[in-house]
């Protein structure tokens, strides 16, 4: 397979700090060689190693592909209104899910692919190379399967939320039997993680612990959404059963922060939920303070989120939650990366996949330093440039 070599890096972001320097690993007047959809090299460009294909990428900045830990893309319908309703005064609720729930079972298999087929598009365009999918607006046990058939065809990481809500009308316990039962049956084959909404209004402590058991049981890796709507246990259950990350993290007290801290479990936040429920943002600089591991996702669904974005979750975390430009790209490459228990991803360096941006900009700050403005001007995935849209012109410093 031909080989291909990036001249003219400005700033690679390798996050491999023996790499370069710092967290990020950076390395100025970079190459990164690809070939067989991997890294074969990432350093300065003076010995970079010759391959069949040139390009000269003009000083831009190239990072790892964002690695959104947290999204919810199969489902029909959108939740405008509710949206418009809380920006004139109204909270947040768990009941808006049933409205998204009730589109998503009336919707035909080939609209729930094609709308999530427009939102892994509409994210590889902005520079996300990976990007998780759970299922959770079908909460019965034949439209949880589809829901998570349909993400497989696109994701490998794919995550069972069948315990989103309890549906309205159901004894809490027995939604419960079948959430553990024939529905963790359907979707085991379909999924590599498990999730639980442990909140006010959706699972409680009881309830959660014997379906993150049960999920472990059948083989699935455990994540949770925990401490979103107000403090709780969910982040002390994510830690104590061992969960890939805790998701969320909005209202934390110190014993959590230490929980994180001294644990494998990954503190995901996602802004984009704070930002469009307009509530508190979490506290992601006493997190890494604490020394627990962040990552950065989008949360992407149609009530609490509903964007693509992770250049806008990064910009929220500089500027509302107290990360430096630094912390929050590497919580969005590298951060995610964790949150998925993959070493593949993330980094760029030899034995990595190519998943990579190319900036219209000199340098990763860039994406907090101007808020709101497209700045991937290509993206490649496994090896391939799969997004090219250059400005043109030089970047400008
Ligand atoms: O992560 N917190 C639970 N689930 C989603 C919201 C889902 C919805 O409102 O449709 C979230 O914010
Ligand atoms: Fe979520």
């Amino acid at each position: 397979m031909t080989s291909v070599r990036l001249d003219g890096i400005g700033e690679l972001v390798t996050n491999d700090p023996r790499a370069g320097i710092g967290s990020l690993g950076v390395v100025l007047d970079a190459s990164l060689v690809v070939a067989d959809g991997a890294v074969v090299y990432a350093g300065p460009q003076r010995t970079a190693p010759a391959a069949d294909r040139l390009v000269d990428v003009g000083g831009r900045a190239v990072l790892p592909g964002f690695v959104d830990s947290h999204a919810h893309l199969v489902f029909a319908g959108d939740r405008a209104v509710e949206f418009a309703a809380r920006m004139a005064g109204r909270r947040y609720e768990t009941g808006g899910i049933g409205t998204t729930v009730a589109a998503t079972r009336a919707a035909p298999d080939e609209l729930l692919r094609a709308n999530l087929a427009r939102l892994v598009a509409e994210a590889l365009r902005q520079g996300t190379t990976t990007i998780e999918c759970k299922s959770g607006y079908g909460l019965t046990v034949a439209d949880e399967e589809r829901s998570l058939r349909i993400a497989r065809e696109l994701t490998p990481e794919t995550t069972f939320l069948g315990a989103h809500v309890v549906p309205p009308g159901t004894d809490p316990d027995s939604y419960v039997d079948v959430v553990c039962g024939p529905m963790l049956r359907a979707c085991a084959p379909h999924a590599r993680w498990a999730d639980v909404f442990c909140d006010d209004g959706a699972f409680d402590a009881d309830r959660t612990r014997v379906i993150l058991a049960a999920a472990a049981g059948a083989g699935l890796g455990l994540r949770l959404h925990a401490n979103q709507l107000g403090p709780g246990p969910g982040v002390q259950l994510a830690v104590e059963h061992g969960a890939a990350s805790a998701d969320h993290c909005t209202y934390l007290s110190d014993a959590d922060v230490d929980a994180l801290a001294a644990s494998g479990t990954v503190a995901t936040l996602l802004p984009g939920a704070e930002f469009a429920t307009r509530s508190p943002y979490p506290d992601a600089r006493r997190l890494v303070d604490a020394g627990a591991t962040i990552a950065l996702a989008t949360d992407c669904n149609p009530g609490s989120s509903f964007t693509t974005s992770m250049a806008l979750c990064i910009a929220l975390a500089v500027r509302e939650m107290g990360l430096t430009p630094a912390e929050a790209v590497w919580a969005a490459t590298a951060g995610g990366a964790r949150a998925l228990r993959r070493d593949d991803i993330g980094r760029l360096r030899e034995g990595t996949r190519a998943d990579f941006v190319v900036l219209d900009a000199p340098t990763h700050m860039y994406l907090a330093y101007r808020p709101g403005v497209p700045q991937v001007a290509e993206v490649w995935h496994g090896g391939r440039r799969v997004v090219p849209h250059w400005s043109g012109a030089a970047p400008v410093r």
